[in-house]
């Protein structure tokens, strides 16, 4: 049972499961994927990039900070479900042209190598059969000195892995951060960050070339 609500939270589906999923993800996950976009650091013209937006919570805070008329927020996910559901959230945002949706998986992505500034993505890496595919992808698409922040809260990964939720150990952050440093990221930590009562983890990653 926890094994199938592994792999709903991996790749949701349209069904009761994949539904239950989302409202968990609506519910639970906006501290992490609010931060994760605050601690990118994103500037008003940026190309912001994030990572299995689920829901979609994490693409309309990105796009409340990019107030430059380049700003742009580029989301991708490849379940079918959460991408319809995503772009019902941000439909004004995507008509504008300040967001665009892929439905695509991080390990090929339609984009132009050098071409993101800020990466971001909350609760994603642990359901990539490669890290360092993924990793290497990402590094593609963004420009030299661009930074990628992931957030995590370790104590769950640390429970929910012991319920079998995971397919593997890839959600433990240093395999992703190792993955990171072996695709030519620099700069790579983990750091405990304290939002009200909720302490959780940040992985900072800056981009070479
Ligand atoms: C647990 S959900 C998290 C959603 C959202 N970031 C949040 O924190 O609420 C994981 C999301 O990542 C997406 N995902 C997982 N692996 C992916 C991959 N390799 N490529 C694209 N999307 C992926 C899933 O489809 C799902 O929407």
């Amino acid at each position: 049972m926890l094994a199938y609500i592994g792999k709903q939270l991996g790749h949701p589906t349209s069904s009761v499961a994949g539904w239950l999923v989302s409202k968990i993800l609506r519910a639970k996950n906006r501290v992490l994927e609010e931060n994760a976009v605050r601690l990118c650091g994103i500037q008003p013209g940026d190309t912001v990039l994030e990572l299995g937006y689920g829901p979609g919570l994490g693409l309309q805070a990105a796009a409340r900070l990019l107030t430059h008329p380049t700003g742009a927020v580029i989301g991708v996910d490849y379940s079918k479900y959460m991408h319809q559901m995503a772009g019902e959230l941000v439909k004004d945002l995507v008509a504008s042209g300040k967001v665009t949706l892929y439905h695509c998986d991080v390990a090929a992505m339609p984009l132009a190598d050098s071409t993101v500034d800020r990466v971001f993505h909350s609760n994603c890496y642990y359901f990539w059969p490669d890290l360092r595919k993924g990793a290497t992808e990402i590094h593609r698409v963004m420009k030299p000195g661009g930074v990628m922040v992931t957030t995590l809260r370790t104590s769950h990964l640390v429970v929910l892995s012991s319920r079998g939720v995971f397919p593997g150990d890839n959600w433990c952050p240093e395999k992703y951060m190792a993955a990171l440093t072996d695709s030519g990221f620099t700069d790579v930590r983990m750091d405990d960050v304290q939002h009200s009562n909720i302490t959780f983890q940040a992985i900072y990653a800056t981009a070479t070339k």
